[in-house]
């Protein structure tokens, strides 16, 4: 998820004009910062690029899914269901407005089954969140459908998806509101930031407010605003945001070497028989951020990813089964629901249920799959001789006598 890979005098320029006016916060300053509004161009830029009627940038991804949960009104005595699978932020911020987050299956489109998630739907379900994983997306038609007939909640969780599409929309800008991370690893960065995107402008002033401490932002003397509710600070700094506005502008860029790479990798890949590849709702919607492959049998996964290991071509490659931070079976905090505070014991309990509950069919999925990251620095030579090492290893493993397909 790679914006930061080319960095450029583009990105110094916009970070230099705050630098000339020395304000580095978003609010207030009129006169000193002599017309530099680097937040709200940059909110606007992204309205207009990814089809939101409404932008609010946060200090981080973790913080957009924050604002978005709370605006939404989530909270106490509140289900979420979000997938197995997707960064540890996603649960974090479920639990940061008292709401539980309930752990769902994910099938071949990595992310929430629509299925699975019609038998977790209990009277406390309040929303469901799908996360578009690894630049591509959910199952939005089955998973709006469910929420329509249940009368829940859409957020999606986009933080990894910038730039992709789903039937023409831009993800995130689909359900009831989405987020997207600008951390320093994703497809456009900020170094650290996020935003939430809606199309309700109820849900947007409460988002403007709760990450600013709650003030109604009416007027110019922040010291009159008015305090309709209780916010918190995760406001974005200037000099974050000028990062944004200037990646934001070479983001089709991004986008274009992205797709072209995907595809040159994906189609020597595909000429083994034994690799398939993620499920894709929409393929001409794809950011190709990464690329997601799967192997017949997590034992035939294990022997490629431990091949690759020892012949040095791992890096890049992700086996999320063992990976601590993006798959359940390593979540051990959240199972035993260690907190550094005390949690209401009713959250408690319910967070801990996660650990009882049977996840086969993630695991026969995400024990199989491999996503390669796909940067923009590569060369079609590269490309070239990367895949074909990747190749020789799958083989290899197909056709060693120990492991028959
Ligand atoms: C799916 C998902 N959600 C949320 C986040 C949180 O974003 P941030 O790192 O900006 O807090 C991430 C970050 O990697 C993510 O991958």
């Amino acid at each position: 998820m790679p914006g930061f890979e080319l960095w450029s005098d583009k990105e110094r320029k916009e970070v230099n004009d705050v630098l000339e006016t020395g304000i580095l916060m978003r609010y207030g300053f009129d006169g000193p910062r002599k017309g530099i509004w680097k937040s709200k161009e940059l909110e606007e830029a992204i309205c207009k690029t990814f089809g939101s009627r409404y932008a609010q940038l946060t200090s981080s991804g973790t913080s957009a899914l924050t604002t978005a949960l709370s605006a939404l009104g989530i909270g106490y005595g509140d289900e979420v269901i979000t997938p197995t699978f997707t960064f540890v932020a996603s649960f974090e911020a479920v639990l940061s407005v008292g709401a539980v987050p309930v752990l769902v299956d994910v099938d071949d489109t990595l992310t929430l089954d629509p299925e699975a998630v019609k038998k977790a739907i209990t009277s406390k379900t309040k929303a469901i969140m799908p996360v578009h994983m690894c630049g591509s997306m959910a199952d939005i038609d089955a998973l709006a459908a469910i929420c329509k007939e249940h009368n829940l909640i859409f957020l999606e969780d986009a933080c990894q998806s910038i730039g992709a599409s789903y039937k023409g929309k831009h993800v995130g800008t689909i359900g009831d509101a989405g987020t997207f991370s600008f951390d320093f690893v994703k497809t456009m960065t900020c170094a650290e930031g996020g935003v939430v995107m809606t199309n309700k402008e109820d849900v947007y002033i409460k988002c403007d407010g709760y990450t600013d401490h709650g003030h109604d932002h009416k007027g110019v003397d922040r010291g009159a605003d008015l305090h309709p509710f209780i916010g918190y600070n995760y406001r974005i700094s200037e000099l974050h945001a000028a990062v944004g506005l200037a990646q934001i502008k070479r983001l089709p860029e991004f986008l274009s070497i992205q797709k072209k790479n995907h595809v040159q990798l994906k189609n020597i890949l595909a000429q083994v028989p034994g690799i398939s590849f993620r499920h894709i709702p929409d393929p001409a919607g794809d950011s190709c951020t990464f690329l997601s492959w799967f192997l017949p049998t997590e034992e035939i996964t294990r022997a490629v990813v431990n091949e690759m290991k020892a012949q040095g071509i791992m890096p890049g490659n992700f086996y999320w089964y063992d990976n601590n931070w993006h798959y359940i079976r390593k979540w051990d905090h959240l199972k035993n629901s260690i907190t550094l505070n005390a949690l209401h014991p009713d959250l408690k309990t319910a967070v801990m249920q996660q650990a009882n509950k049977d996840f086969s069919k993630s695991d026969a999925v995400i024990s199989r799959c491999i996503s390669t990251s796909i940067s923009l620095l590569w060369t079609e030579e590269q490309i070239k001789e990367k895949g074909e090492k990747m190749v020789n290893v799958v083989k290899k493993i197909l056709n060693s006598a120990i492991i028959p397909v």
